[in-house]
């Protein structure tokens, strides 16, 4: 490799989630990096727009990620044209069942297991033989400190990210022996379009950043920084761990 090469150079993501937000700032690190970044959303469109802001590097696939067959295809799709995935970054996410534990139907239930943790699942289950077969991958779930501890009136969003997190480490226990290395981020406060009700009111912002150390609002190029890190070798020996990049929220 040059002295000008990237982290990543010649390997090929996928990045789920990736027309904005913290799954749009991890693709552009990663193609920063010489990666090719292959970003995925419901809405072609946006993700073009995303594509075509960061530049080369990134190409798009519309898929929801939530239904299986669109997930095979993309997986198909980007190895038959790049030949292999090295990275998985499975970000997408939602919460669609903000509310009162007990008004939670199964609708909700369903769509938020649906989206936020078969998704990966099911992507890890198509993407891993291959990087068995090849000796080395890196997987990359995006957690939340919603997953460590549980967040009022987020029953399904805690609940899906906490076990978002054992499933990393079942699967790095798993497949570490493979050469595949499976780690998490569980983000605190980003500022995101997800997060919006926690950030967009002053007084709101304010009394959350008063509870932690660090005291700006987090931007998603800090948790894409973290993912760089983890999909590099610089994280070789690094597997099954559950990074918190959340401003030191957890220890407010
Ligand atoms: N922001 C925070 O404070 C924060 C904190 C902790 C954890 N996280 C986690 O970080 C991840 C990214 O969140 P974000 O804050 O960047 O959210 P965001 O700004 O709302 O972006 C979400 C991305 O996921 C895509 N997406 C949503 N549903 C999808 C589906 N069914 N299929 C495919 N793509 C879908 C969206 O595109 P389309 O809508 O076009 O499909 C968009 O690209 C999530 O897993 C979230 O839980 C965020």
């Amino acid at each position: 490799m040059s002295e000008n090469a990237g982290q990543l150079q010649g390997k090929v993501a996928i990045v789920t989630g990736g027309s904005r937000g913290i799954g749009l700032a991890i693709a552009a690190t990663f193609a920063r990096e010489g990666a090719t970044a292959v970003i995925c959303g419901r809405r072609q469109e946006s993700l073009d727009r995303a594509a075509k802001e960061i530049g080369p590097g990134v190409e798009a696939i519309a898929c929801h990620v939530g239904r299986p067959e669109e997930l095979a295809r993309l997986v198909d799709q980007v190895t038959s044209e790049h030949g292999r995935i090295d990275i998985l970054v499975n970000n997408a996410g939602t919460n669609v069942a903000q509310g009162h534990c007990l008004a939670i139907d199964d609708g909700q239930f369903d769509k938020m297991i649906e989206v936020n943790l078969k998704s990966a699942f099911r992507l890890t289950r198509l993407v891993a033989p291959g990087m068995c077969a090849r000796g080395l991958g890196s997987i990359i779930n995006i957690a939340s400190i919603s997953g460590l501890r549980p967040q009022f009136e987020g029953l399904m969003y805690s609940t899906t990210k906490a076990a978002l997190i054992m499933m990393t480490k079942c699967h790095a226990l798993e497949l570490g022996p493979k050469g595949v290395r499976v780690n998490a981020i569980a983000p605190g406060l980003i500022q995101t379009v997800l997060s919006e009700y926690y950030w967009k009111d002053e007084a709101r912002l304010t009394e959350r950043l008063e509870r932690q150390p660090i005291k700006h609002l987090g931007q998603p190029e800090e948790i894409a920084e973290i993912a760089l890190m983890l999909a590099s070798d610089k994280a070789s020996y690094v597997t099954g761990q559950v990074i918190t990049v959340d401003g030191g929220a957890m220890v407010g």
